[in-house]
Order: C-alpha cells, then structure tokens, then sequence
C-alpha cells in the first residue's frame, strides 16, 4: 500500500519556500512572468500551502529564516531567502543560481550620532555589538583584527545603543529611516544584500523538467526588472 502511495505522488510537483511580506510581495511579479501565480494572498488567508494557477506547483509560507531549511531537507524544491539569511544560517546543501534583485538593502555597523566609533577602533577599547546576524558580525569584526562582544537579538536592534546595551549595532539598512528616526547613524558598510533564489541540489536533478524552465523564467524576468528600471 504505502509503495502504490509512493508510485502515485505526481513526480512533477514543485514546492516554493517563501517568507511572508517583502519577499513575498517582491517575489510575486518574478513569479508572474514565470506564469506562477498563488491563488491566495498570506496577508488575508491563514494557509500555509498556497496553490497556485499552475498545476502541480504550491508555495509554502514560512518564516524567512526557515527557508534555507525547507529547501535543503528537500521539503521545498526551491524558495527565496536574502543573502544575510544565507550567510548567518549557512547556504551549504543548497544551490544558489540567481540572485533576484529583490529586498535590496545593506548589512552595516551603527551607533548612536556623536559615538566616536573610529577613536573607540582605534583604541582597541572592547566595544559591544549587538545583533540578529552574529556570525556575519563575528566574521566582519574578525576580519578587521577588532575584538567585540556580540549579544544576540532577535529584532528591534536599533534600541539596543539607545538603552545602553551595546555601542553598536550589525543590522540591515535600506532607506534608512528606522536609523534616523532613533539617532543612530552608519559608521560601516559591510555588504550590499539581496535575495537569491535557493534550490535543492536533488530536485535539480530529479524534477529538471519542472525546474529548468521556471530558472531560466525567473532569470529573464530579473533581467526585464533591471532594463525597467535603468
Ligand atoms: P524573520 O521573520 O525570520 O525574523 P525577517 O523579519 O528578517 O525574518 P523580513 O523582514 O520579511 O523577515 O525580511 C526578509 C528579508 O528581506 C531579509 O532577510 C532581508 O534579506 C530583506 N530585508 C530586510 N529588511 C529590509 C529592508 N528594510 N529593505 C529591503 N530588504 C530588507
Ligand atoms: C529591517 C531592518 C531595519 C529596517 C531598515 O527591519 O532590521 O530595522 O528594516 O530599513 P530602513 O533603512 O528602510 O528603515 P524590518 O522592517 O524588516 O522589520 P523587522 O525588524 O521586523 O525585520
């Protein structure tokens, strides 16, 4: 019984892994141009499997941090994460072929206005960090021979300086209102961040007629979004 259930699962199926709000929302045109489009909207329904109009091809709704493991278990064949998503919880197992140009931000140090940041450097004064992105901070400071204590969040980073439990902070900066509108300001840059499209290395293989076309949809709507935007 449970072999006739296996030989009757549609080997065709593709599932994509996608977070709710900015990815989705930026996700969704790309996705358009492929001809996928999700018959529900995770803003209104309480679904976690969306179907889509295309036969045989759901997205699930997870949190953005989760993607990267969906895919490389192979509970999604493909998904989107941002690239501090990759770094901080690690892209190995995954197959990364195209970066979507979507959820475009940077990864920077900040502190409060008036912090002198390069005379603390320059000192060697034992400066705290705090962060949602340890690793990638742990990688950055390291590199440039600093010493730092990270503390760990989970978000709402850019009050961390202002109640006094770090001197800076690692966070992403896009417009950067949330920074102005609390004092801070960018005293590095680390790395400019996007979002890239993941895919499990396996279902490459086994699902390449399913996959292949959707790579090659997605890639030309990336390059359409550029030249429209040029
Ligand atoms: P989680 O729910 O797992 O904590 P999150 O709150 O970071 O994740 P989102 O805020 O939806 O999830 O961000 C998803 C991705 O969008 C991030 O991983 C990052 O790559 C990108 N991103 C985050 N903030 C911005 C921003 N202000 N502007 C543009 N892109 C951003
Ligand atoms: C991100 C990031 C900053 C903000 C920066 O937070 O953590 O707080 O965006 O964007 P800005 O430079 O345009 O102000 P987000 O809005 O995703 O909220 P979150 O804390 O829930 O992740």
């Amino acid at each position: 019984m449970a072999f006739l259930h296996r030989s009757i699962r549609p080997v065709s199926t593709l599932t994509i892994a996608l977070s709710k709000g900015r990815i989705f929302d930026e996700t969704l045109p790309l996705l358009a141009a492929a001809g996928i489009v999700p018959t529900e909207d995770p803003e209104t329904s309480r679904k976690l499997i969306l179907p889509t109009g295309r036969p045989g091809v759901a997205v699930v709704i997870v949190r953005a941090s989760d993607v990267p493991t969906y895919v490389r278990y192979g509970a999604a064949d493909l998904g989107v994460a941002g690239k501090d998503v990759l770094l901080e919880h690690g892209g190995d197992g995954l197959y990364q072929p195209l970066d979507l140009e979507i959820a475009r931000c940077r990864m920077a140090v900040a502190t409060k206005r008036g912090f002198d940041w390069s005379g603390t450097v320059q000192r060697g004064a034992r400066i705290r960090v705090a962060t949602k992105y340890v690793n990638t901070a742990r990688e950055h400071f390291a590199t440039k021979g600093m010493h730092v204590d990270l503390i760990k969040l989970y978000g709402s980073m850019e009050l961390a300086p202002l109640c006094g439990l770090a001197d800076a902070i690692v966070d992403l900066v896009s417009t950067g209102n949330t920074l102005k509108a609390n004092d801070l300001v960018v005293v590095e840059d680390i790395m400019p961040i996007s979002a890239r499209l993941v895919v499990n290395p396996a279902a490459l293989k086994l699902k390449r007629d399913g996959i292949q076309p959707l790579l090659r949809a997605l890639a030309a709507a990336v390059v359409d979004r550029r030249k429209e935007r040029s």
